[in-house]
Parts: C-alpha cells; structure tokens; sequence
C-alpha cells in the first residue's frame, strides 16, 4: 500500500487490506450505529427497482437491500475487488440480482439509465466537494424522475458535542484512513449543498449519536 504522500495527487485510496476487517473495526469503534444509520429508510425502498450503490464496500447494505426487497437489482461500484468479493458472499443466493462494478465511482456511468435508487453509504466522505458536485450533477441524470438518493454521512452538528466531540472524531478517522488507505481528502464535503446543486430535494434525515451520524433520503422530484 502507498503511503498518503508517495500516491499520486487525485488517486483515491486503497481499501483492499481492509477489507476483511472492515466490519469488525466499524463494531469496536461505532458498535451496530453506522449500519442503523445505513438502514434507517429500508422500508422506503420497497417500489425501487433498479439502484447503483457507490463505494459499495463489503455489502452489509445491500445484502439488507437484497432481502428486503425481492424484485429489485443493484450494481455495485467499488474500486476495491477484496470489497466486492466480500459482497457478492453476502448477498448469498440473492448474488444473481448484483452487478459488480470495479470501478472508478468519480467516472461510472450506469449502463441502462435510468436508476430509480442511487444509495451513498460512507462515501461521499471519500470525494473532495467538487468532485461530489460534479458527481451529484451527472448521476442527477440518470435518476429517474421519481429516483431516490439514500446517504449516510458523518456530520459535526453545532454546539459543544460537535466541537469536542465529532469534529475530533471526524479528525481521527480521516488521519486513520489516510494511513490505511491513503485516502488524501481531509475534511468532510458539504454533500447536502452538492445534491441540491443537483436538484435533488431533501425528504427525510435522521441523525443518530447525537447528530455524528445523518441518515437522509433524497429525491429527484
Ligand atoms: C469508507 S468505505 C464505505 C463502504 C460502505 N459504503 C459502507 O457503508 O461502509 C468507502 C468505500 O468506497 C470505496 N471507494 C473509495 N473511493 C472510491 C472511488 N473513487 N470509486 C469507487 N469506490 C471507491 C472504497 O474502496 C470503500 O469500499
């Protein structure tokens, strides 16, 4: 793995050697919060039938997805193949409704358009915020006109918890993952600003621990 300073200038990070333990260092550190979080709106995805998740990860997502919703099909997009090869184990006998994509999120392009469900769990996170802008503009065009956008953020709410507390915390994880993965973004993008650049409208957020965590759904109409 390079380090954040020998890997060249835009190139994203590498998350292969976590892939394994990916799931046990969200437990130790964040306990069962962040798949909540991740989960929080389920249950408003029930008529979506085509969705693309983004820096898919090791899948905890849309193996949930898979179950909870029996017609739909998802393409994951993940530069990692350890991820994706721990997400095509997870989805099991759903695997055959997956496409995996190893690819760049920043230049990927759904092959049929439209999605009616675009799903961001942890990984605008990754993108600087005029790469977030310029992503939220062009998958905006490939929503379909009643689509959905799920993201799950990291924030830093207003008030002590988020000066003493979040903003450390946000500090620390990007100084680990910068370690780790040689992730070179270091501060979290204003996503929200992007995907309303995007004319995407906010229709449900919830926060959890206290406003560290934002679950929000957004829609294209
Ligand atoms: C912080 S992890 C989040 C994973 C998962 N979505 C979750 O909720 O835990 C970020 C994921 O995005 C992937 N990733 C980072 N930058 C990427 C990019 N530009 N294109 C595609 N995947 C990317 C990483 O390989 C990793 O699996």
């Amino acid at each position: 793995m390079l380090s954040s300073k020998t890997r060249k200038r835009g190139a994203p990070p590498d998350f292969d050697a976590l892939a394994r333990l990916y799931r046990w260092m969200e437990l130790v550190t964040f306990g069962p919060w962040l798949q909540r979080c991740r989960c929080a709106f389920l249950g408003d995805l029930s008529a979506c039938r085509r969705a693309a998740v983004l820096g898919d990860g090791d899948g905890r997502f849309t193996a949930q997805l898979l179950r909870a919703n029996s017609t739909i099909e998802i393409d994951a997009v993940d530069l990692s193949p350890a991820m994706l090869r721990a997400l095509l184990g997870r989805a099991g006998q759903n695997a055959a409704r997956v496409r995996v994509h190893g690819a760049d999120a920043r230049t990927w392009q759904p092959a049929n358009p439209p999605c009616d469900l675009f799903v961001t769990h942890f990984f605008l996170d990754c993108l600087t915020e005029d790469e977030v802008r310029t992503l939220a503009d062009r998958l905006r065009g490939a929503l379909s006109p009643s689509g959905l956008w799920l993201v799950s953020e990291f924030a830093i709410p207003e008030g002590a918890f988020g000066r003493w507390v979040a903003r450390p915390v946000v500090w620390l994880l990007y100084r680990a993952f910068a370690l780790l993965t040689g992730l070179a973004v270091r501060n979290l993008p204003d996503h929200a600003a992007a995907l309303r650049a995007a004319r995407c409208t906010l229709r449900k957020r919830r926060s959890f621990l206290n406003g560290l965590l934002v679950a929000e759904l957004w829609s294209a109409a």
